[in-house]
């Protein structure tokens, strides 16, 4: 009934107004309009005049439809209302327009830099009000224009941008409320920063992005061809803008920033005399701003929505696992500049901030590349135009923010990234694709078997050649832009893919006779390819989601590793639903199988187990310091320690292990993975690990090695210690002899056996910072310096899950499950 009563007044008030009508669309500088007085524009589409929004009781100065007077689409006196109804708004003989209030006081005036001769203000049918000399229709000699200070209506044929030459900008700004047309806190504008783009923004901060202009539409926008009008992008030397044309002249559409910050289009219906809404900004997940972070992108058809890139991973995994994406992602290897950085292309994206790009709009695609990867800041390139074959040229430098992926629309983007990441991508995307279609056989390249008879060396050669020939034609090789869907992108893997049915013969069909045991994430089995070779090969369960996670960072992480105390990966097997890792075979199979093993204890002397201690630390050292990933293995036991042929030690299982950024010393997890007895306190209970807790990892396995006894599941009479709380025990009270295994004892070697145990005592300290990294324990091995006193150990008490005295002394086909304890808070 309010409603109806308002409508009633409002339309009285407005027929008021149309009966003091002066059917004049121009003022001259002797004329002026009173409160009560309108202009109508030429065509009959707009009026001038002022008016009160809602209920209240300031006067305005503004524009509005002639079919709907209630729609104000412009306002002059925004900012300064008027308090009564004295207010006159006239033209100055300088070609000014003035509102002056009842004491002739200016509470509003227009600008021009350049005096008429005899100026008139004039409302077009546009609804531009306009003010230039009397007689020159010229457009350019505009004086001054409505259209130039822009409220929260967007009209046909308005521009919206800058004039870069006098540094107008002209934007949509919301009113505060339906009753006050003063700015308000969102805004629609050009950022003319790079390659300028369309931002939607809350006060000074952007909240979305419709991107920059790829000559079809924003980036971020389907601007789909529509029957009622055509939106136009100009970007030139002293203007950057863009505005909409009406294809049928005689329709009614504006668009609207209203105080709520929806963005809408309304059309105007003749049929029902009313305004209908034709679009409205949409708000997904996706359309925040930067929502994802650096170096991700945002798909609304995934759960969660955010994703790194192609050859990034989480900068904070926990961070990242809690659905805080805010941290983005940072690279897996790092970029090498000219001589080794490929382009990674992505399909259907939005294109990410262009603030920090740059363009050049007669460069070739080609032309794009080249330059790009001349500039080791450049991180990615695209087309600036992608109507026909594409042209132009647009360049980013620094992190790629707010990108998402579109399941149709979208356009390229050639993301940077280094070389030997490409062939690994292409190895991942075709895990993926593989996991999600059993029909595509994809055939794996056969890796001949002179190849293998010959061995690594010569991988080891055709990587190196092949390398070689990709510097030699670098350029032809970058144009092969890899994506998910270029099946030649197999041709680049650095890792031999094996066929399934090679496998299958070499294992005797994955018979329980060749089961070498139960890795970390499925069987392992031994196999002998026809040639003769000894493989071992890790065969992932088919229907494990944390499987193929862990499958997918071992490939990464180990095919790029070379050591000698790191076992090595052969290739892989991807091929009807079946993921398989190949690896050297290791004839001794595991530490763990001779040091807890009464009989075989005694195949290992001091001599040896120095030997192993020592592969095992530079291993570890290589990992954490030495590799160009920087790693923490997160695993290290005893089962995972291989023994080659002369017992030299190799360390595998990579499935948890975790590369860290140049500068990061810990992370935090949420999904607390490892073996009991070998994990650290802080990473039991607090998630964190660092190098620190692989120190201690070692820690336990020296501890284990000196006295042949297994830290889990220790027992002694005499108390209720574990092996580090015995080994401290017998440290404090000086007879630290006693703890050492039987087989090791001799006087010869006594004092660098306790010198074993006394590192092995400092690497198992409880806190982090106390114990050695890596490069001071091999130093420690080495020399005969004072060593500094230990502290306690952590868990040196009983561990959480002892076993009964029973299992005293486990063997290796008890094997030591890598698991997943506990969801960390
Ligand atoms: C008028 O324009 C001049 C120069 O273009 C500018 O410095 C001045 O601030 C403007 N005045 C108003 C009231 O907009
Ligand atoms: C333009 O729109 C008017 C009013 O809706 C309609 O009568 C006319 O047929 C349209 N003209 C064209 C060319 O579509
Ligand atoms: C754009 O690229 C063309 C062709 O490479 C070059 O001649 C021109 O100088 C470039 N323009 C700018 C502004 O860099
Ligand atoms: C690389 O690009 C950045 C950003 O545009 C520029 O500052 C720098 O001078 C360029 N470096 C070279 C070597 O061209």
């Amino acid at each position: 009934m309010e409603t109806f009563t308002h409508l009633f007044v409002c339309s009285f008030f407005f027929s008021l107004l149309r009966t003091s009508i002066t059917q004049d669309s121009t003022i001259t500088a002797s004329q002026s309009i009173r409160d009560g007085g309108t202009l109508v524009s030429a065509g009959g589409s707009f009026q001038l005049g002022f008016f009160s929004p809602g209920n209240s009781k300031s006067r305005y100065v503004g524009i509005w439809y002639v079919i709907s007077p209630e729609i104000v689409v412009w306002v002059a006196n925004r900012n300064a209302p008027l308090n009564d109804r004295s207010g006159i708004l006239k033209v100055t003989g300088d070609g000014i327009l003035v509102l002056l209030n009842s004491t002739n006081g200016i509470v509003w005036s227009s600008n021009t830099s350049r005096r008429p001769e005899n100026p008139v203000a004039q409302l077009l049918d546009t609804g531009n009000l306009v003010v230039k000399d009397k007689d020159d229709d010229n457009k350019d000699n505009i004086l001054w224009q409505s259209f130039d200070y822009p409220c929260d209506t967007h009209l046909p044929e308005m521009k919206l941008g800058w004039d870069l030459v006098t540094g107008l900008d002209r934007f949509l700004s919301s009113w505060k409320s339906t009753e006050d047309p003063a700015q308000g806190e969102y805004s629609i504008r050009i950022d003319p920063r790079g390659l300028p783009q369309r931002v939607f923004m809350k006060g000074d901060s952007i909240k979305t992005r419709a991107g920059s202009w790829n000559g079809l539409g924003f980036t971020g926008r389907g601007l789909r061809p529509n029957p009622v009008y055509e939106y136009g992008f100009v970007l030139k030397e002293k203007e950057v803008y863009y505005e909409y044309k009406l294809l049928n002249k005689s329709v009614f559409s504006r668009y609207v920033l209203n105080p709520s910050g929806v963005a809408q289009r309304f059309n105007w219906v003749d049929r029902t005399h009313s305004w209908e809404p034709f679009f409205t900004s949409q708000a997904d997940a996706c359309e925040n701003y930067a929502v994802c972070g650096g170096y991700a992108t945002c798909n609304i058809n995934n759960s969660p929505v955010c994703a790194c890139l192609e050859g990034f991973l989480p900068k904070s995994p926990k961070q990242w696992d809690s659905v805080d994406w805010s941290g983005g992602c940072v690279r897996r290897t790092s970029l090498k500049c000219e001589d080794g950085d490929g382009f990674w292309k992505h399909k259907g994206v939005k294109l990410p901030d262009t603030s920090s790009s740059r363009f050049n709009k007669s460069m070739t695609l080609k032309e794009c590349e080249e330059m790009c990867l001349k500039n080791c800041s450049c991180t990615a390139y695209a087309s600036l135009d992608v109507r026909g074959e594409g042209s132009g040229c647009v360049m980013w430098f620094g992190s790629l923010v707010d990108t998402r992926q579109f399941s149709e629309g979208g356009q390229e983007l050639y993301i940077r990234i280094a070389i030997s990441e490409l062939g690994m991508i292409s190895l991942l995307c075709r895990l993926e694709k593989k996991r999600h279609s059993n029909k595509k056989k994809l055939v794996g390249i056969i890796v001949g078997s002179t190849l293998l008879v010959v061995g690594m060396i010569i991988v080891g050669l055709v990587l190196y050649i092949w390398k070689k020939k990709l510097r030699n034609q670098e350029m032809t090789k970058r144009n092969q832009m890899k994506d998910c869907d270029n099946e030649s992108a197999k041709e680049d893997m650095e890792l031999p893919v094996f066929d399934l049915a090679t496998i299958t013969n070499a294992t005797d069909n994955f018979s329980n006779s060749n089961k070498l045991g139960e890795g970390g994430f499925g069987p392992v089995y031994k196999g002998t390819l026809p040639e003769g070779r000894d493989i071992a090969v890790k065969k992932l369960s088919n229907n494990s989601r944390q499987g193929l996670n862990e499958l997918k960072n071992e490939v990464i992480l180990i095919a790029k590793l070379q050591h000698r105390n790191l076992v090595k990966i052969l290739g892989c097997c991807i091929q009807e639903n079946e993921n398989m890792l190949i690896y050297e075979y290791m004839p001794n199979k595991s530490l763990d199988c001779f040091i807890f093993d009464q009989a075989k204890s005694k195949l290992l002397d001091w001599h040896k187990r120095i030997n192993i201690i020592n592969g095992v630390a530079k291993g570890l050292l290589y990992l954490h310091e030495d590799s160009r990933l920087r790693i923490i293995h997160r695993d290290l036991k005893a089962s995972n320690i291989l023994l080659d042929n002369k017992m030299n030690p190799k360390i595998s299982d990579f499935g948890l292990a975790r590369s860290f950024g140049g500068d990061q010393i810990d992370s935090e997890t949420n999904r607390i993975i490892g073996t009991y007895g070998y994990m650290s306190p802080e990473y039991v209970m607090h998630g964190q690990y660092s190098v620190k807790s692989d120190v201690f990892s070692f820690g336990v396995l020296v501890l284990e090695i000196v006295s042949g006894k297994k830290n889990k599941g220790f027992c002694h009479p005499d108390h209720q210690l574990n092996l580090l709380g015995h080994a401290w025990e017998l440290w404090i009270e000086d007879k630290p002899i006693e703890f050492m295994d039987d087989l090791v004892g001799d006087l010869r070697t006594l004092s660098n056996v306790l010198r074993h145990i006394h590192v092995g005592l400092l690497c198992v300290q409880q806190r982090p910072e106390d114990r050695p990294n890596m490069s001071s324990v091999i130093q420690m091995f080495s020399s005969e310096s004072l060593l500094p006193k230990p502290k306690q150990p952590g868990f040196f008490t009983y561990s959480p899950k002892a076993d009964s005295c029973s299992t005293k002394h486990g063997t290796c086909s008890a094997n030591e499950m890598t698991t997943t304890i506990i969801e960390a808070r």
